[in-house]
């Protein structure tokens, strides 16, 4: 499904399907935010009382999180609470795509032109609105699959002709994030890695991205015994997807690296059956760092970014390497397969170590990594760590302007005792405790000494079992918003 056309417009047409407005509390009383006066006046005359009563008739609450719908002059109304008078912008992103959540349920199956409006000149806010309405708008709908429900056509969005920047901003990057959970979404027997490369190819057409896949030959030539090896049980062949964006001026080159399994069944250490279920979420780092470069290139960002993105299938097969094999990756080390469900780090090895041949200022990883981060932080928070607490704040800097929830986690000397291995020059996995400090350290073995590094591990909110806020059930397009933001800040 395509995106809502998203407009900034400076008063709501009329006739729109739904109309979202907000509902504040101040001191103590509900007041309705953004309902423009004729409305406002048309509603109360209609229905013999003001809005804020006629709300709080059908349990209308201020209390962020909550919603109600009345009907319109013309169409519905969604009030979508605000709180109380400290509106910071992940509250309004998050009442706008409740608000329009909610527009959707109200409406049937039926395609709608919604209107938002909150009443707020401040760009940041305005813009947290638009994203929070245009992710809050998301499903993921194919032709021909399930039943049909309900969509957006189009969202406006009131606010100052002065926020037109802004808005673009939101908009490139409310996009990707559909892109990126599109792309996770979609059943593995769709997208693996030939037809993910094909598919980013497709995206990045037009806008002055140089995109280069790998195929299996080239990742032969070019060494890539992480990629190779762990794709090499699957009949479906891996790819390494590079797409750089070097615009004139640039002022820092970031390199964003993507782990693309595009499914892990965990290979010959096979997953049970519940650990195996919701593996097509496992590109979730593609996904990500390739719809960021969307967007970034979108935006004119003036940051030179590079993406590889390591696309593999992880399956069990005569073909599949085993426990004890010993591998030989791009940067020329040798790795002992000690566990083949720990595919991912073998995957972004051998793109970290092309990363730091290309003069980078800054290298990312995002990987859906290790279960351990996930029982560390819950589903909703991302693990971060990295080279050194300056580059850690830099990457929490931009994920706090994003909206995204991270939490920096340490590497510590030890987890490298633990990756000895008699055999090879590592092994790829250690003890179960600390197993997302283990992976950090295993792919700082990968990453030049002395350039600026920062791992995200996504395992936990790559993926929601349920709609929350601004997150739809399914891929949820996590780090895409915190990259766009990094890149914005590095552009600055
Ligand atoms: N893709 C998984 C990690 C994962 C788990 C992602 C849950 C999303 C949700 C990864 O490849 C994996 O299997 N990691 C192993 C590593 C272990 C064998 C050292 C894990 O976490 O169990
Ligand atoms: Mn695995
Ligand atoms: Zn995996």
């Amino acid at each position: 499904m395509k995106p809502p056309i998203m407009s900034l417009v400076t008063a709501l047409t009329p006739g729109l399907d739904v109309t979202v407005l907000g509902l504040a509390d101040s001191a103590g009383s509900p007041v309705t935010v953004g309902a423009p006066e004729a409305l406002a006046a048309e509603v109360a005359k209609r229905y013999g009382a003001p809005l804020e009563v006629l709300a709080t008739r059908v349990g209308a609450s201020t209390k962020p999180g909550s919603t109600a719908v009345l009907p319109g002059p013309s169409g519905l109304l969604v009030l979508t609470a605000l709180g109380d008078a400290d509106v910071t912008p992940d509250r309004v992103r998050r009442a706008a795509a409740l608000g329009v959540r909610r527009a959707l349920e109200a409406s049937g199956d039926k395609s709608v032109t919604i209107g938002v409006s909150l009443d707020t000149n401040d760009p940041e806010v305005l813009s947290a609105a638009a994203e929070g309405a245009l992710l809050g708008a998301y499903r993921y709908s194919k032709p021909g699959l399930g039943k049909a429900a309900a969509s957006a056509s189009s969202i406006d969005i009131v606010g100052p002709r002065t926020a037109a920047d802004a808005l673009a901003t939101a908009k490139a990057t409310a996009e990707a994030v559909w892109l990126a959970r599109d792309w996770v979404n979609t059943p593995p027997n769709v997208l693996y890695p030939e037809t993910f490369a094909e598919s980013a190819r497709n995206e990045l057409k037009g806008l002055r991205v140089d995109v280069e896949v790998l195929d299996e030959k080239a990742l032969a030539k070019g060494g890539f015994g992480g990629i190779l090896t762990v794709g090499g049980g699957s009949a479906r062949p891996p790819r390494l997807v590079k797409a750089s964006w070097a615009p004139r001026g640039a002022k820092a080159h970031l390199v964003l690296v993507g782990k693309g399994l595009t499914f892990d069944s965990g290979g010959l250490n096979l997953k049970p059956a519940e650990g195996m279920i919701n593996m097509k979420c496992d590109m979730g780092g593609a996904a990500a760092v390739l719809a960021a470069i969307k967007a970034i290139a979108q935006l004119g960002l003036r940051v030179k970014v590079t993406v590889l993105a390591g696309m593999a299938e992880n399956m069990p097969s005569s073909t599949a390497f085993r426990p004890s094999d010993v591998l030989t990756m791009h940067s020329g080390k040798t790795v002992e397969n000690t566990n083949s469900d720990a595919e991912g780090r073998l995957v972004l090895a051998d793109a970290l170590s092309l990363a730091g041949q290309l003069a980078p200022d800054l290298i990312i990883d995002i990987a859906t990594l290790t279960g351990a981060c996930q029982i560390a932080l819950g589903d909703r928070t991302a693990g971060l760590m990295a080279s050194d607490d300056d580059v850690a704040d830099t990457v929490l800097d931009a994920a706090e302007m994003a909206g995204e929830a991270f939490w920096q986690l340490p590497i510590p000397e030890e987890m490298a005792e633990h990756l000895k291995s008699d055999v090879a020059d590592l092994k790829s996995t250690g003890p179960r405790p600390g197993g997302a400090l283990t992976a950090a350290a295993f792919l700082r073995e990968f990453v030049p000494e002395g350039t600026p590094w920062a791992h995200l591990d996504i395992a936990g909110p790559a993926w929601a079992d349920k709609p929350y806020d601004y997150v739809s059930k399914g891929g949820t397009g996590v780090g895409v918003r915190t990259l766009v933001a990094l890149a914005r800040s590095l552009a600055r």
